[in-house]
């Protein structure tokens, strides 16, 4: 039986956390490879909404949960969102939450030199979430990250944490901001350990085990391919890879592993933070949008960025990232839009592209090439099955389709856990 990893091909906030619980019932393992508290995933069951961060969202399905060593981990933001959802009624504890022992942490000192360099950047600022993921990831490749495991070994730590300091804190000086002291972070790391170590494992010897008793793994990518360090709108993008590439490394198992990839896309489009948008909408269709998606970010609460659906970007998710099968969401924020537009391509300098251009002169100049198509009047909200669907609606579906050259297997119909069509059982490869 196949495993299968979820992706998000626009610039995040696809839907990854619906249609993760969605699937999490057909699933017996949920991994979180790549990203950290920067994701936010919503998933609303039976009128309880739970919105998790780090926490894979199998969770809510009561099945168990891998942050694999390609997060970065924050320990606070980790423990008061464990503390969160018990107090929703979930059971979240060793016993079914897992976490990788080699999996880099998250300091305060990463958050504050997030912002001060975002402060410095001024108008040219990539409007981060503020978590410090950037400078964690930045200290995992420079070899100097604090690891889980590390929390274990007093000595280990106060060594780490004298290299780290030594480098956090010249820059933060240089960026005017207040610098930290070793002893009070050293006392609330060991304050953490115990807290944190019973959860820590070689999460790559759980997750051969379970493979090798044929359970079923499902790999739950956060942000997006448009947001992927490599393949995304540079600089513009997260810190890590987002693609269904890094789930193998992410996780600790090998590329066969990985399964069936499917790729989430709204059927519109959004934003949150700086960057290229070509279908970005500043009018009152884009503000529409907005308002009937309830477009506002779950973590920071900043408004997303509205615009039409970019099949050309979509497409080029789709290959970069692997993607088998898409997952359309949000059909039903469309519902009485007289016309839709769809992307198909970019016009840059006289000529037309079916690509992104990789400058981001290129992609800020980009103008879209759009295709109109006729909209439908009745509600698409709550449809369970391809049959309740207007004509125009399934049309709209199959050109998405044709464009971005994948299937469409799901679609999500509404933010309720039910309110889902299926038209090829992924599990199945
Ligand atoms: P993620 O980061 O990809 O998990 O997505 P978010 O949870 O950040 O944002 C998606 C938002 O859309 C959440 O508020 C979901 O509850 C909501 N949502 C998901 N699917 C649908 C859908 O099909 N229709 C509507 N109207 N809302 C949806
Ligand atoms: P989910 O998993 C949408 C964006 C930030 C910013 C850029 C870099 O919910 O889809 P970072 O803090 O990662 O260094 O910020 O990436 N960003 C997201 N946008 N959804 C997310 O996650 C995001 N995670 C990061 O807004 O533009
Ligand atoms: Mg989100």
């Amino acid at each position: 039986m196949a495993n299968v990893c979820v992706i998000g091909t626009q610039w995040g906030d696809e839907g990854k956390g619906k249609v993760v619980d969605w699937l999490a019932s057909r699933a017996d393992i949920v991994v979180r490879f790549q990203g950290g508290h920067n994701a936010g995933h919503t998933l609303v069951v039976g009128g309880e909404t739970y919105k998790l961060s780090l926490l894979p969202s199998g969770l809510v399905r009561g099945k168990t949960g891998v942050i694999g060593n390609g997060v970065v981990l924050d320990p606070e933001a980790l423990l008061s969102e464990i503390a969160r959802v018990r107090s929703q009624g979930l059971d979240v504890g060793p016993h079914n939450l897992r976490i990788a022992e080699n999996v880099p942490l998250i300091l305060p000192l990463h958050p504050a030199l997030d912002r001060a360099r975002e402060a410095a950047r001024g108008g040219g600022a990539i409007g981060t979430t503020g978590r410090g993921i950037g400078p964690a990831y930045e200290d995992k490749v420079a070899r100097r990250a604090i690891r889980l495991a590390d929390l274990a070994e007093p000595d280990t730590l106060s060594a780490k944490l004298d290299e780290l300091l030594r480098h956090h804190n010249t820059l933060l000086a240089g960026f005017g901001a207040e610098t930290f002291r070793k002893e009070p972070l050293l006392a609330r790391l060991l304050d953490l350990a115990p807290q944190l170590l019973p959860y820590a494992e070689p999460v790559w010897e759980l997750l051969a085990e379970a493979r090798a008793a044929g359970k079923r793994i499902l790999f739950e990518g956060a942000q997006a391919v448009m947001l992927d360090v490599d393949h995304g709108t540079y600089p513009f993008v997260t810190s890590s890879n987002t693609v269904a590439g890094n789930a193998a490394a992410g996780a600790g198992v090998g590329p066969e592993a990985i399964g069936m990839v499917l790729g989430i896309a709204k059927a519109y489009t959004t934003r949150v933070g700086s960057g290229p948008f070509p279908t970005e909408l500043d009018d009152e269709t884009g503000r529409e949008i907005g308002r009937r998606g309830h477009e506002l970010g779950t973590v920071t609460g900043r408004p997303r960025r509205c615009g039409w659906f970019d099949a050309a970007m979509v497409r080029q998710a789709v290959k970069i990232g692997g993607v088998q099968g898409l997952v359309l969401t949000k059909l039903d924020v469309l519902d009485g839009f007289r016309e839709l537009k769809i992307c198909t391509g970019y016009r840059l300098n006289g000529a037309v592209l079916r690509r992104l251009p990789a400058s981001p002169a290129a992609q800020a100049a980009a103008r879209p090439v759009y295709e109109t198509m006729e909209g439908w009047s009745d509600s698409t909200r709550g449809a369970r099955s391809w049959a309740e669907l207007p004509a125009q609606a399934v049309k709209y579906v199959k050109r998405i389709e044709e464009l971005v050259e994948a299937p469409v297997v799901l679609l999500s119909t509404s933010p309720e856990r039910d309110d889902t069509i299926m038209m090829r059982d992924p599990f199945a490869g």
